[in-house]
């Protein structure tokens, strides 16, 4: 069983992935998950992990870190994910509480009280990740991989070049890639790949209290592609975990991946190099490129299966 901490900014997709994660539990140990100011301000995306784990009746200890960027300043996305940062389902009431630790010093201590190597998966802006490696650098050998949701191999959304969670904190992810641990990026074209069509959000809804909850995250996420006039969301958190879960399914190759900080219209870019020929750098990264729809989403659906029928 791999032990993983999960950093998060929940986010309707970042819930996708909590949950994902907690059907999972044959595959993964969640020691805890820490919370950072990304979709939201950071008390929002805190409390609506805790409303997630709350609809799973699952205690796993939450921790709230960093409330914004090192250095640039939050930049949150009602636009995709409403005021509340994960507006759509309704939770009357929040059954659990936050641990009281600050998050980066949670993630230290959960990775060294940990025998084994311990995985990341970091579904916001890298600035709890980022300040753990630089004041905790010892955690680095502790730590076997950071499988991230950001970036991009060819276009952004925040910008033309660069993706929402290295553009609202490209210092971070800056320290993040320059850091020496095994990488593996999910960014955005693996993102789009990774889609639920419109038409599927019907399939969740009334097997239970989990479907009836993903389906209402999924009717309020699906309204901003629907306005553009696309048929499908990307579920760009899930992906990550899912690689752990199934890089069969996954198209992904090495390549050294590096970050842009200063660049009028590119700062925040993930500028992978892509070259064959000289001046090539060892791969920092394994990239995920594509995957298999179809067996994305039916695996999505036995996770949130699973989870009702616990
Ligand atoms: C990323 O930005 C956020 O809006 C999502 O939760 C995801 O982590 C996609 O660019
Ligand atoms: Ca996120």
């Amino acid at each position: 069983m791999r032990p993983i901490l999960i950093d998060c900014d929940p986010g309707h997709d970042d819930a996708m992935a909590i949950m994902l994660a907690l059907a999972n539990t044959e595959h993964f140990d969640v020691l805890g998950i820490t919370c950072v100011g990304g979709n939201q301000t950071l008390n929002k995306v805190s409390e609506n992990t805790l409303k997630v784990l709350t609809v799973l009746n699952k205690e796993i200890p939450v921790a709230k870190g960093a409330a914004g960027p090192l250095i640039r300043e939050i930049a949150p996305a009602p636009e995709a994910h409403g005021d509340t940062g994960m507006d759509g389902p309704i939770i009357e009431k929040i059954t659990m509480d936050f641990v009281k630790q600050n998050g980066v010093e949670f993630l230290r201590d959960k990775i060294l009280m940990e025998e084994g190597k311990v995985t990341i998966v970091a579904l916001g802006p890298l600035t709890n990740i980022a300040l753990l490696l630089k004041m905790y650098p010892e955690v680095k050998e502790r730590i076997d991989c950071i499988a991230m949701m950001g970036g991009s191999a060819t276009s952004g959304n925040s910008t033309a070049a660069a993706e929402f969670n290295f553009w609202v904190d490209p210092h971070a992810a800056h320290i993040v890639f320059h850091s020496g641990i095994p990488l593996i990026q999910a960014g955005t074209e693996v993102s789009l790949a990774a889609s639920i069509l419109h038409t599927e959000i019907e399939d969740f809804k009334g097997k239970g209290r989990v479907s009836d909850f993903v389906s209402d995250l999924l009717e309020f996420y699906s309204q901003f592609s629907k306005k553009l006039g696309i048929d499908r969301s990307p579920i760009f958190d899930a992906c990550p975990v899912m690689y752990l879960l199934h890089p069969e399914i996954f198209v992904a190759k090495d390549y050294y991946v590096d970050i842009e900080l200063q660049g009028e219209l590119t700062a925040g870019m993930s500028v992978t190099d892509k070259r064959v020929w000289f001046d090539m750098k060892k791969p920092n990264t394994t990239v995920l490129l594509d995957v298999d729809r179809g067996k994305f989403v039916s695996y999505l659906k036995e996770a949130i299966v699973k989870l009702d029928q616990e």
